[in-house]
């Protein structure tokens, strides 16, 4: 790294600043020079939508945390003044809570296109993984920011998942004891989930950051599954594909906005409008709909450890997808049987997700075995078996060979 601009930049101000410490000259060439597959469609705009949704969070929890008081005995009031007095503080609210939900939202379409497409596959596995890790650190900065409102499901919440790590042999009591900061859910258990709900979001800036890094070392993906031979083969990101993401961010953010506006409330639980009481325990404690296909699996299994294991699982098999499928075409367009058990991996998860929702008895309860099943046999069987009996369709040779075969130009 010389620290010189290979750009000519006409403003002298620039060029000196530039000279000095390359930024813009790195901003022009991973935001506006990128060379991008020119074969890219909406579903490659859930990255911006992604990256939309978490300057979002930021922005509104920043301004949340100035008004709210993370303490047992204030949380839930200080949320009710947030919502009555505090100017336009029902729009942070809504917009955090609702925004958490489109966030997964996004994220779960994010993550099936990678898996339809191949995206997780050479050379792009690292980016894939740091993918699941910022999966993980979601799913506990969203768990946590749940709690903080202090409200019967948000309390209950918290104490049926420390309790989880209470399952593992000899450390389980004192894990959980530490967890808590006590001998129960409570204010020292607050203030924990509080201060790292706070600072988990920055860390998923920084892997964010690192997942960019990792995306601009090999080039996108792109629905053919094709790598980029030829400068034909791409497009400059700007303006194609800024403006086309820009498009889908508007998109996105008016069916968001509709929630927020109209219907604020609607995939939230009514009972965590009562302030969290230790004593009374919730009859049905169900988490927002973006856990429920864990909490399917994690009730699936009879015993409590193997319960937290096949749900911890779950993600750890996410990280060795690149090595589980061998398969050598990426797009599951050129992969007829992979393309089928693809589709019936998505009913799988919309069926944990419904099963997960319901009291884990009877037939739900079986519907939820199964399905669980399925899950690791697809990652663990199906697809590591496909990739050595599949035959594939033959490949183009080039993106822009396959973008003309369909008639595009
Ligand atoms: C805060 C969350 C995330 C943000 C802001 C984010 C951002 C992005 C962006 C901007 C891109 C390039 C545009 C695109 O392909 O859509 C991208 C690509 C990618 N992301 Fe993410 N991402 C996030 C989470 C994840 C997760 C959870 C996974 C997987 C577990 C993942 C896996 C990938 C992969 C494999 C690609 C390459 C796609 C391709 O070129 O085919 N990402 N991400």
């Amino acid at each position: 790294m010389s620290g010189h601009s290979t750009y000519d930049f006409k403003n002298p101000v620039v060029r000196w600043f530039d000279e000095r410490l390359p930024l813009v000259s790195m901003v022009r060439g991973q935001l506006v020079d990128f060379p991008t597959p020119r074969n890219l469609n909406y579903w490659w705009t859930f990255g911006g939508i992604l990256a939309t949704m978490l300057a979002i969070q930021l922005l509104t929890g920043i301004v949340l945390v100035m008004h709210y008081t993370p303490h047992a005995a204030l949380a839930f009031d200080s949320v009710q003044q947030i919502m009555r007095d505090v100017n336009w503080g029902w729009l942070l609210r809504w917009m955090h809570a609702n925004g958490a939900a489109f966030f997964f939202l996004a994220v779960y379409i994010h993550m099936f296109r990678g898996l339809y497409y191949g995206s997780y596959k050479a050379p792009r596995e690292v980016l894939w993984m740091i993918g699941v890790l910022i999966f993980l650190v979601m799913m506990a900065t969203a768990f946590m920011g749940y709690v903080l409102p202090w409200g019967q499901m948000s309390f209950w919440a918290a104490v049926v998942i420390t309790n989880l790590f209470s399952a593992f042999p000899v450390i389980g009591e004192p894990l959980v004891q530490w967890l808590w900061g006590g001998f129960a859910v409570d204010n020292p258990t607050l203030q924990r989930f509080f201060s790292l709900h706070y600072l988990l979001p920055f860390v998923l800036v920084g892997l964010v950051i690192l997942h960019i890094w990792a995306l601009h070392v090999t080039g996108n993906n792109n629905p053919d599954g094709i790598e980029v031979k030829s400068e034909q083969d791409t497009l400059p990101f700007h303006p194609y594909y800024t403006m086309k993401d820009l498009f889908a961010i508007v998109v996105f953010l008016m069916v968001y906005l509709a929630f927020v506006f109209y219907s604020p409330w609607y995939m939230g639980h009514s009972i965590n409008f009562v302030p969290g009481n230790p004593l009374v325990t919730p009859e049905h404690i169900v988490p927002e709909w973006y856990f429920l296909p864990f909490y399917a699996m994690l009730r699936a299994i009879p015993d409590k450890l193997g319960g937290v294991l096949v749900m911890f699982g779950s993600i750890v098999v996410l990280f060795f997808l690149p090595w589980l499928d061998r398969a050598k075409v990426k797009s599951l367009r050129y992969r007829p049987i992979a393309r089928v058990f693809f589709w019936i991996f998505v009913l799988v998860g919309l069926t944990l997700g419904v099963a997960g929702s319901q009291p884990p008895e009877g037939a739900w309860l079986l519907v939820s075995r199964i399905a669980t099943a399925w899950y690791f046999i697809h990652f663990l069987v199906i697809l590591p078996l496909l990739g050595v009996i599949e035959k594939p369709k033959n490949v183009p040779g080039s993106i822009t060979e396959a973008v003309l075969a369909r008639g595009g130009h």
